[in-house]
């Protein structure tokens, strides 16, 4: 077995929760296209760590192997390569002037990617490890996009089996839905769930914790640093870390160049998004009567810098909201 190491996880943050006497033990894994975060119980505290979802792949010499073991970085030799994976994975990209590889595109595996499941496992042993005994562990899993379908079957089924052979019971959960679940306790989990990711924006309307209608849209994080890459000349990878530093800040007059392409493709991403929705909930059929407005839901990720969209409907008592507002971007 070649040569893996697990320092420099990212703490992402803490949060109480759970009970210290869990006879089971429960994780919890967030499987982006961009980043996984995995969460663990430390006595009853969640603790969250993430991984971002790449990799590149080096050759093998006895030097970058060293350097690679002397700073702790994620790696995994494989015949004559080195497959640096993880958070640590784009500065090999942008030193080797290419771009990272993806195990996953557009919310699902990426068919173009062949060690596709071998990267997610080798991320998920070292975010979680393999099960100690008798561990459950939930996995979140995209609604599908348009035209889809088998397509989910087979990410949800095959990442199962990745969870299961490191020993886990896995349970898989809309991400929509989860989103529901850990941010609508107060409203008791009626409302929308929206998780702005990198591949797909994904929506969940819930009812007392049962899942109404949920579906994605396409239009999220990657297309907002791809669209704005190619109308400015800069590749994906500059747009995504300027996207995700404290100077980028969508609320004032755009100062660059970069910033007036991202502002743009910001507002396509959730009027896209806000569309669909108002598509959805005007044709579904199982909308339960509903007092609004419903609460929406907020997460990471695209999202933690749209500033809040909020639904309000024409009348108080209604099927179906009949007026979608963006109340500030
Ligand atoms: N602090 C941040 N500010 C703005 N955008 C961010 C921030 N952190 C992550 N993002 C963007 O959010 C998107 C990914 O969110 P994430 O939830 O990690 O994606 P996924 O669910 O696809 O793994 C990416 O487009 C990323 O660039
Ligand atoms: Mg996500």
């Amino acid at each position: 077995m070649a040569a893996t190491k697990t320092a420099g996880l990212a703490k992402r943050k803490q949060s109480t929760g759970g009970s210290a006497k869990q006879t089971v033990k429960y994780k919890g894994l967030d499987l982006g296209t961009s980043r996984i975060v995995a969460a663990t119980m430390s006595g009853n505290q969640a603790v969250f760590e993430e991984q971002l979802n790449a990799f590149v792949a080096l050759p093998c010499t006895k030097m970058t192997l060293s350097t690679l073991e002397q700073e702790g970085i994620l790696h995994h030799v494989e015949g004559d390569e080195i497959l640096v994976f993880g958070n640590r994975a784009d500065e090999f990209a942008n030193i080797m002037g290419g771009t990272m590889r993806r195990p996953m595109d557009t919310g699902l595996l990426n068919p173009r990617e062949p060690r596709n499941l071998q990267v997610i496992e080798l991320a998920v042993r070292a975010l979680v490890g393999p099960a100690a005994g008798d561990e459950r562990i939930g996995y979140s899993i995209p609604s599908a996009p348009e035209g889809r379908e088998g397509e989910l079957t087979y990410h949800e089924e095959a990442l199962r089996e990745v969870l299961e052979d490191l020993g886990y019971k896995a349970d898989s959960v809309n991400e929509g839905l989860a989103v529901v679940y850990t941010t609508l306790k107060d409203s008791d989990f009626t409302g929308i769930g929206m998780s702005f990711g990198g591949g797909l924006c994904n929506v969940c309307v819930a009812f007392l914790g049962m899942p109404v209608l949920n579906f994605c849209t396409t239009h999220a994080g990657d297309y907002i640093d791809l669209k704005a890459a190619s109308v400015i000349g800069e590749t994906p990878t500059t747009v995504r870390l300027h996207k995700e530093s404290d100077d980028f800040d969508l609320t004032g007059r755009p100062a660059t160049a970069m910033d007036r392409a991202l502002s743009i493709y910001y507002k396509d991403v959730i009027k896209t998004v806000v569309g669909a929705l108002q598509r959805e909930l005007l044709e579904t059929k199982r909308m339960p009567k509903l007092v609004l407005p419903v609460p929406p839901a907020k997460t990471t990720g695209t999202g933690r810098t749209s500033l809040g969209i909020r639904l309000v409907s024409s009348s108080s008592r209604c099927r179906a909201p009949t007026t979608v507002l963006m109340t500030s971007l």
